[in-house]
């Protein structure tokens, strides 16, 4: 039977990846007085094409390779247990076959980490149990206090949207999104009697004015990066009530540029303590199970110290993350490390 890591050989006899054998054959260490090759980490992925692109940059790709890691396409229409032998697949496919294949997958191989297990992603593909842990975790210390907006859940009869959120006794504007995280088509609700042209499965969230500013946490294992975003602006009283009606906006935080280098007011502009942010980012990772997503955060504006989770992803677009590419290898080196 062939050893873990010892895929270079396979690869070798049959003449596949070529680049991986030119790694194997330079890295040699001294065990016990005979040289002995290195292992290969191999990555096997299932991304989209899209994710593909933004994900394994060339640039990603070398830094890999230099360390050891090669990333291999997996084929999704042969068996997986006939591919690789991987020490680590990474995905982010959708589809319940797809989710089926890989917890199969995951039983046979304990040996190899899937990043991350399936049932966790779906978690947080549903805005209502996306942000339950954040809830629970009622985090609250010196640095600051981390909630999440209030917010409704509407299954289905748009017609009693406006007494639902009366009885919830949540504050106007809201901010309406499709209970499935994975469209993006949100609007700001600036009256009740417009809630009824919303469609349901939705999440009514309280909105909080928060400067225009949001941070995105990026998380790969035990690493965090916090970027500064521009956000929506803010929503004065006044607006609110000269204002009627359900407005669509686009992926602000997606589409806006970098809030980095901007001329901001320092109050707005500051980063959260990052004592906070490891804290969160630790229990996080533990209650959802995953590990790697990131955080959409903003401060409520007028506060030092109130933050409010509104979105968590998984897999985010880590092209955005400063230095992913380092981050990102190191990480996968330390899973096969801890093993
Ligand atoms: N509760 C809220 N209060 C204020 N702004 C919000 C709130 N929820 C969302 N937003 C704004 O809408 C944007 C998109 O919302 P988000 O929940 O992140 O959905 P998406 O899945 O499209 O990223 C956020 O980046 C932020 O600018
Ligand atoms: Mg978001």
């Amino acid at each position: 039977m062939r050893m873990r890591g010892e895929i270079a050989y396979k690869s070798e006899e049959e003449g596949e990846y070529e680049e991986m054998v030119g790694v194997q054959k330079q890295k040699y260490s001294v065990v016990g007085g005979f040289p002995q090759p290195k292992k290969v980490v191999v990555v096997g992925y299932a991304l989209t094409s899209k994710k593909i692109k933004s994900f394994l940059q060339p640039k990603l790709e070398r830094l890999a390779r230099n360390k050891g890691i090669l990333f291999v396409p997996i084929d999704q229409s042969r068996p997986l247990s006939d591919q690789g032998p991987f020490d680590i697949v990474l995905h982010k496919l959708s589809g319940k076959e797809w989710r089926h294949i890989l917890e199969d997958y995951r039983q046979t191989h304990p040996e190899v980490t899937v990043l991350d297990p399936p049932d966790a992603i779906q978690h947080v593909y549903n805005r209502q149990s996306m942000l339950q842990d954040v809830a629970d975790l009622n985090l609250s210390d010196t640095f600051g206090k981390v909630r999440v907006p209030r917010q409704l859940v509407i299954k289905r009869d748009p017609s009693s949207i406006p007494d639902a959120v009366n009885k919830a006794g949540l504050t106007l504007p809201l901010v309406a999104k499709p209970l499935v995280a994975k469209s993006h088509e949100l609007s700001l609700a600036y009256d009740q009697y417009s809630l009824q042209k919303l469609e349901p499965p939705l999440v009514l969230q309280e909105f909080i004015n928060h400067g225009g500013v949001l941070f995105k946490v990026y998380i790969v294992g035990e690493a965090i990066k916090v970027v500064r975003r521009f956000s929506l602006p803010d929503v004065s009283k006044r607006e609110l009530s000269q204002n009627a009606g359900v407005f669509r906006f686009p992926r602000v935080s997606c589409a806006a540029a970098s809030a980095d280098d901007a001329d901001l007011d320092p109050c707005i502009a500051e980063l959260p303590p990052r004592p906070l942010l490891e804290r969160l980012a630790k229990e996080l990772r533990r209650r959802l199970g995953l590990r790697l997503f990131n955080l959409d955060i903003i401060r409520e504006h007028g506060t030092r110290d109130r933050y409010y989770v509104i979105d968590i992803n998984y897999f985010p677009g880590y092209g955005k993350m400063p230095e992913y590419e380092h981050i990102f290898t190191d990480f996968l080196l330390s899973l096969v490390q801890d093993k």
